[in-house]
C-alpha cells in the first residue's frame, strides 16, 4: 500500500470504524494557481473546494479547517496570503504514519531521528511574522519534515532549505518529489540540501527572508551576512530549552551603517526548540551554542 492509499484507508477506518473499502483518491486535479484562494467562510465550502481543486480527503480537510479556525482566533495567521498558505498545505503528508490521526493537533510531533515537526500554531505565527512577499528569496534552516518549506512555497516561488541529518534530508526530498509527481507543482519552488545550516547557502543568497527552526544562543553571523539589507530573520534564540522567537531586521541607518533590531514575536514567552547542531566532517557533534 503506498502513502496515498494508506491515507485513504486510515480515513475510511476513522470514519466507518472498520476497514471499509476506500475510494481511490485522485491526484491534484487542477493546476496550481497563485491567484486561487480556497473559501475561508465555511467548513463545507472549504472542503468542497479542496476536494474539487486539490483532490484531498474530506476526513483530513475537516481537521485542517478546524485547526485553521483556532489559528485565526489565536492571531497566529494575520493576513489572507498566510491563511491561504496554511489552508493549502496537507500536513498529513508530512507526519509519520503512526501520527496521522494527530496531524492537525496543536502539538509538535516526533518525525524520527530525535527531531520534530513544529506545531501548526508556531509555524503559522513564525511565517506570518516573516511577512514573505511573492518573488522574495527565502532560506529555511532545519528542513525536518518539509512542512515549513511547503508552506513557504505557497507564499513565494523561491525557497531554499537545509537539513543537517542526512537520512532525514533524503527522506524529505523524496516526500517533495512524490508530491510533485502527484501534481503539487508549487513544491518545485523548493531547493533542498543536506549541510550545516549555520553557514547558510552562500551561492544561492542573498536572501530577503530567513527562517530558522532550531534553537541557538546567538544569531549566526553567516546568516546575517547572507541577508539582504531590509531583510528579516525569524529565529529562536536563547539557552537550551528556553528560546525566545525573535524577529530580526537588518537595516541601513542614514550614516550608511548596518543596524540590527530585534523583537520577540511571543512577547517574552519561552518556546523550546530542538538544538541547532553542528557538523564536523560528516558527523553531527554537539551544537553551535557559544
Ligand atoms: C523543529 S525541527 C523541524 C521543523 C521543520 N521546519 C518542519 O517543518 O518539520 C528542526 C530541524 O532543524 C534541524 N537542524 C538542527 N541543526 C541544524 C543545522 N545546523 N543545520 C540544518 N538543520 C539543522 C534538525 O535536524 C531538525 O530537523
Amino acid at each position: 500500500m503506498n502513502r496515498r492509499e494508506f491515507l485513504a484507508a486510515s480515513s475510511a477506518v476513522a470514519l466507518a470504524g472498520v476497514a471499509a473499502p476506500f475510494p481511490a483518491l485522485a491526484d491534484v486535479p487542477k493546476p496550481y494557481d497563485w491567484n486561487a484562494y480556497p473559501p475561508m467562510n465555511t467548513r463545507e465550502n472549504y472542503i468542497a473546494w479542496m476536494v474539487e481543486n486539490r483532490g484531498e480527503d474530506p476526513y483530513y480537510l475537516g481537521q485542517h479547517w478546524d485547526r485553521y479556525v483556532v489559528l485565526v482566533a489565536n492571531r497566529d495567521l494575520l493576513d489572507d496570503r498566510n491563511k491561504r498558505a496554511f489552508l493549502l498545505v496537507p500536513r498529513e503528508e508530512f507526519v509519520l504514519e503512526r501520527n496521522l490521526s494527530r496531524a492537525y493537533e496543536h502539538a509538535f510531533l516526533d518525525i524520527g531521528y530525535g527531531v520534530t515537526i513544529s506545531g501548526p500554531h508556531l509555524v503559522g505565527r513564525m511565517t506570518t511574522s516573516l511577512d514573505v512577499q511573492f518573488g522574495e528569496k527565502v532560506l529555511e534552516i532545519g528542513t525536518g519534515s518539509g512542512y515549513q518549506s511547503a508552506y513557504l512555497s505557497n507564499l513565494t516561488d523561491k525557497v531554499w532549505t537545509i537539513e543537517i541529518i542526512a537520512p532525514l534530508a533524503a527522506r524529505t526530498r523524496s516526500v517533495y518529489d512524490g508530491l510533485i509527481a502527484r501534481g503539487y507543482n508549487e513544491y518545485t519552488a523548493i531547493s533542498s540540501k543536506q549541510a550545516d545550516g549555520y553557514y547558510g547557502w552562500e551561492e544561492a543568497g542573498p536572501f530577503d527572508k530567513i527562517i530558522v527552526t532550531c534553537g541557538i544562543d546567538h544569531i549566526p553571523p553567516p546568516l546575517l551576512q547572507q541577508l539582504r539589507v531590509g531583510g528579516t530573520i525569524v529565529i529562536p534564540v536563547g539557552p537550551p530549552g528556553a528560546h525566545h522567537v525573535l524577529k530580526v531586521l537588518k537595516e541601513q541607518a542614514a550614516d550608511g551603517s548596518i543596524r540590527v533590531s530585534r523583537t520577540d514575536i511571543y512577547d517574552g514567552r519561552i518556546v523550546p526548540f530542538v538544538p541547532f547542531t553542528k557538523l564536523e566532517g560528516d558527523q553531527i557533534v554537539g551544537d553551535h551554542n557559544n
